[in-house]
């Protein structure tokens, strides 16, 4: 009967947890996605918590201080938190589960066999025995790789590519996998062995991150997110637990959707995105030197969209940094009173996270009508007269059609070239996150508008009042 209504709860958990994710997939409806799936992981915690152990002796005042502890670091850090420094918080607690992953395996491997001697000291079941060998590798490389993803998105750890890196990963991946199939047919070989896989993991994790570059670390923390929730769910498998088995798949497949989309968007196999090297290859020809970006003037500008039929804002990373998502909607609010048609072209990997200018558009209460899809925007973009660039770069790139030798060749684009007039709202002529030059600042229906975007938005609004 008690197990009978352990099961249930955890069925209405995990039932929480995947209408949650569900509703994640619309801007409209994601914030009530996110409270559903975190209720339905209280829930799961809450009814863990009640399971009586073997000995009936649950150390609850334990458990109540590690809850205690971690709830109020992840109120802090959630609260504190930039929206632009969302990814390294996501790499930091996703290192986290990894981490969570192999202390959990290795308690469990401890119930067979003693710490230090080795002792088999219990019945060893092959199944368990290689899925818990294989949660110490993949959690340890989810841990330590999620934590140098965290250093390098926070410019705490600089972007080097050793050549040899790659033949080591190989080696690694090769001796890892052969000591966990040699353990797993002689449980009782040596009591190091499942210590030398975790150190190698955790080795590995960190050379398997370092030559991935910079412009791809979101790519690879949905990929390390996929492996903290296959990693779970084997811990899941090991504890004969449900609701952290059915929890991991969901982590761990949703990780890897996001993972391919991603790829998808960027046009890059995953392949290219681990071996690494994209980005920071600014090559210049000798025609670019000559060529020189025309600089608008406010009036210029402000008259151009005053008396538009239609203005497309195109956000990019730069929009979060400058924290300008408001000032768009002050300048769209003002625009559309004019008559003026005002749409938003959103790329899926503008910004540093999916979904990012999704987020601060909605934060600004831009309706979600106003949003276009890189497919829709394309279409609609040549009758279009003007585009403003808000502090996107890459994803305006048309070197992504044009220039075969480029590195982001291929990558889907919003064809803003296309416009009237594009308007680029940016502090300088430096590049992208992928250090990659971009010819649309060079064309002959561009402009530069040079400052902070919430700046030179602010500036634009009161050049339009004036017009009147
Ligand atoms: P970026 O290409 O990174 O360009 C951002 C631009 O914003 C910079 O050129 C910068 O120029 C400008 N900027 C920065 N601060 C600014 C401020 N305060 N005011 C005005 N402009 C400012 O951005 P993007 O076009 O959004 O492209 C995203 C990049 O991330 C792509 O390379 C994409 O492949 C990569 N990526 C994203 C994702 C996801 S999921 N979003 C995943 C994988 C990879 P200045 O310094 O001159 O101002």
């Amino acid at each position: 009967m008690q197990q009978a209504l352990i099961n249930l709860a955890y069925l209405a958990s995990v039932v929480l947890l995947i209408v949650g994710l569900k509703r994640l997939s619309s801007p409209a409806i994601a914030r009530s996605g996110n409270f559903i799936a975190a209720m339905g992981m209280g829930l799961g915690i809450l009814v863990t918590m009640l399971i009586p152990l073997g000995s009936g002796d649950n150390n609850y005042i334990l458990i109540l201080i590690g809850l205690a502890v971690g709830s109020s670091i992840g109120l802090i850090l959630s609260k504190r938190v930039q929206m632009t420094a969302m990814p390294e918080l996501v790499s930091l607690f996703n290192g986290l589960g990894g981490a969570c992953a192999v202390t959990i395996s290795l308690l469990e491997l401890f119930q067979y066999q003693e710490i230090f001697t080795g002792e088999i000291v219990g019945d060893v079941n092959m199944g368990k025995h290689f899925t818990t060998l294989l949660t110490i590798f993949i959690g340890g490389i989810a841990f330590t790789g999620s934590i140098l993803a965290y250093g390098k998105l926070a410019g705490k750890v600089s972007d080097k590519h050793p050549a040899a890196l790659s033949y080591l990963n190989i080696v690694f991946l090769l001796v890892l996998l052969a000591l966990i199939g040699y353990r797993v047919i002689s449980p009782d070989a040596s009591f190091m062995i499942p210590w030398i896989i975790l150190g190698i993991s955790l080795i590995y994790g960190l050379t398997f991150v370092q030559p991935i570059g910079s412009a791809d670390m979101p790519v690879v923390i949905s990929l390390l997110n996929a492996f903290t929730g296959i990693a779970a769910a084997l811990a899941g498998i090991v504890y004969e637990n449900q609701v952290m088995f059915i929890g991991g798949i969901l982590v761990g497949s949703s990780g890897t959707i996001l993972t391919v989309l991603m790829c998808q968007a960027m046009n890059r196999s995953l392949f290219n995105v681990i071996i690494g090297g994209f980005g920071g290859s600014s090559k210049k020809g000798e025609d670019d030197e000559e060529k020189v970006a025309v600089e608008a003037t406010l009036n210029d500008v402000a008259i151009l969209c005053r008396y538009a039929d239609r203005v497309i804002m195109v956000p990019g990373y730069g929009m979060a940094v400058a924290q300008a998502q408001k000032t768009c909607k002050e300048l769209d609010n003002l625009l559309t009173g004019f008559g003026v048609d005002v749409k938003y072209a959103v790329h899926p990997v503008a910004g540093r996270m999916p979904g990012h200018m999704n987020v601060l558009l909605a934060e600004a209460d831009v309706p979600y009508p106003s949003l276009l899809d890189m497919d829709d925007a394309n279409s609609l973009i040549p009758d279009t007269q003007v585009c403003l660039i808000i502090g996107a770069n890459d994803v305006v790139n048309p070197a992504a059609l044009e220039d075969s030798s480029s590195p982001i060749y291929g990558m889907p684009i919003l064809e803003v070239f296309k416009c009237g007039q594009v308007i680029v709202l940016k502090r300088s002529m430096n590049t992208g996150y992928s250090g990659i030059e971009n010819p649309l600042f060079f064309k002959s229906n561009t402009k530069m508008l040079f400052g902070d975007a919430k700046s030179s938005l602010q500036n634009l609004i009161s050049e339009i009042r004036e017009l009147g």
